[in-house]
């Protein structure tokens, strides 16, 4: 069996060597990166006086037919094929012959991974972008379409004051711009080409790297060897960004697993985007936002597995760093269909604002706007707190309603009942960035423009 170092060795890799360290079975998806390099690196030879146009225009072609091989399927890949650098140089050099052999001069493994990957995760970092922006655009249409719907906020779990499902949606909304803007920044750091950085410390050929980092459409050029070739903090980075998005997902998701049940009956999911129970026939199950919950635990494990990868490698390129792909790909994998799903849920999911509103209006819920009500009229917040803290006691104990209580109460009165009509407490949060009808409306056209100017930002798809 031929390697790419047989010139060293007297003898052919193990058969346990090779099952141990192939990564052909996940590196495949380079492939279209890898071709775009080596076009690149070819053309660059050209202007490095090492290949002839003649040459270059043989190996383009040879490259052109293992795209097409590739694309159709026919590409015969053989037991030495390591990964899809060496597949795809192995061909073109049965290809091109003498011209395809001097395809890697100059190159290394190291540095043509490095830029592969990198062109990868600049076109990953834009196909979860967009999903997050529609994910994104659905909460905002599904919030324009709420209106003035509202249902308790809660802390701890307990109801504590109204909100308007508008802004209780927006409040996802607003993390996920949180999400695309960290994605952009960290696809800003990456845009960075490797490629002439060779094994680790450049090459005696009159390489130009930053022509061909250009030609690649890449931002920048490395400045150091050693750190490019051996640099994968961008995968580290979008590992984070994609364990954040997923545990945004997983918190959305756990909302719509307890508003589904019977016990809020907040939302009803629709059949398409639920499932059954193979026994219990009465069941309609929320397995979609389990799944977002569920999948947010490997997603962290993707990042954290990974760095625990890089600690302690030395410069520069170890194998070790072929492990960056495997936890990269799943987390984009799982994380694209994870948006896409989610997507879908909310798209479809009917809110039952009846039962939202029914478990609002309890009138408890205007509790604070009572202290609130004092304080407008000189109380100190701490004793109108307590006033109302007491009045609270007194109905559960005496079983008798606040509204009565209010009304009787020398300092508040029916002025003061009338806030514990329905509907009262959630228009009452007026205050910039809070959840009534006003700021939420304000908000919205806020939350708008953000969503479409993050589309502006993140251009056009390669
Ligand atoms: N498949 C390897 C990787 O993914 C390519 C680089 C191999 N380089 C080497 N010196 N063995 O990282």
């Amino acid at each position: 069996m031929s390697t790419l170092w047989h010139g060293r060795f007297e003898g052919g890799p193990a058969e346990e060597l090779l099952a141990f360290t192939v990564s052909l079975p996940f590196d495949q998806r380079l492939a279209a990166d890898d071709l775009q390099g080596s076009r690149a690196h070819v053309r660059g030879l050209v202007r490095a006086g090492v290949l002839t146009d003649g040459e270059a225009s043989m190996v383009l072609r040879a490259l052109d037919q293992v795209e097409s091989e590739l694309e159709a399927g026919s590409f015969v890949f053989v037991p030495s094929d390591e990964d899809i650098h060496t597949a795809i140089e192995r061909r073109v050099t049965e290809l091109a012959g003498a011209a395809g052999a001097k395809l890697h001069t100059g190159r290394s493994r190291n540095d043509q991974v490095a830029t592969d990957l990198r062109l990868y995760t600049k076109r990953a970092v834009y196909r979860i972008g967009s999903r997050l922006l529609e994910l994104q655009e659905v909460l905002l249409a599904r919030a324009v379409e709420a209106a003035e719907a509202y249902l308790p906020g809660y802390t701890h779990l307990q109801r504590a004051q109204p909100v308007l499902l508008a802004h209780h949606l927006l409040a996802h909304g607003w993390a996920l711009s949180r999400d695309v803007d960290r994605l952009l920044d960290t696809r800003r750091r990456l845009d960075v080409s490797p490629l002439g950085a060779g094994a680790l410390a450049g090459s005696s050929l009159r390489l130009d790297p930053a022509g061909v980092a250009a030609e690649l459409g890449f931002a920048a050029v490395f400045d150091n060897s050693l750190d490019a070739v051996s640099d994968r903090d961008f995968v580290a980075e979008v590992l984070f960004d994609l364990a954040m998005v997923g545990v945004h997902l997983s918190r959305i998701g756990e909302e719509i697993v307890l508003w589904s049940s019977e016990e809020f009956r907040f939302v009803h999911l629709d059949d398409a985007y639920a499932t059954g129970s193979s026994m219990l026939p009465q069941k309609k199950n929320p397995d979609i936002a389990e799944l977002a919950r569920g999948k947010s635990g490997r997603l962290i494990g993707d990042l954290t597995g990974f760095l625990a990868t890089l600690k302690g490698l030395p410069l520069a390129y170890n194998r070790d760093l072929q492990e960056d792909k495997e936890p990269l790909f799943d987390a984009l994998d799982q994380v694209e269909l994870a948006l896409g799903a989610m997507a879908g849920l909310l798209r479809t999911v009917q809110f039952d604002v009846e039962a939202m509103r029914a478990a609002a209006d309890t009138a408890t819920s205007s509790a604070t706007d009572l202290a609130e009500w004092l304080v407008a009229r000189g109380t100190p917040f701490r004793e109108a707190h307590a006033t109302v803290g007491a009045l609270v006691r007194r109905s559960l104990t005496e079983g008798r309603s606040l509204a009565e209580l209010v009304g009787q109460h020398p300092d508040l009165g029916l002025d003061a009942a009338a806030l514990l009509a329905e509907g009262v407490a959630v228009r009452r949060r007026t205050s910039p960035g809070g959840a009534g009808p006003e700021p939420v409306a304000a908000q919205l056209e806020r939350f708008r423009e953000r969503v479409a100017a993050d589309r502006e930002r993140l251009g056009e798809g390669r």
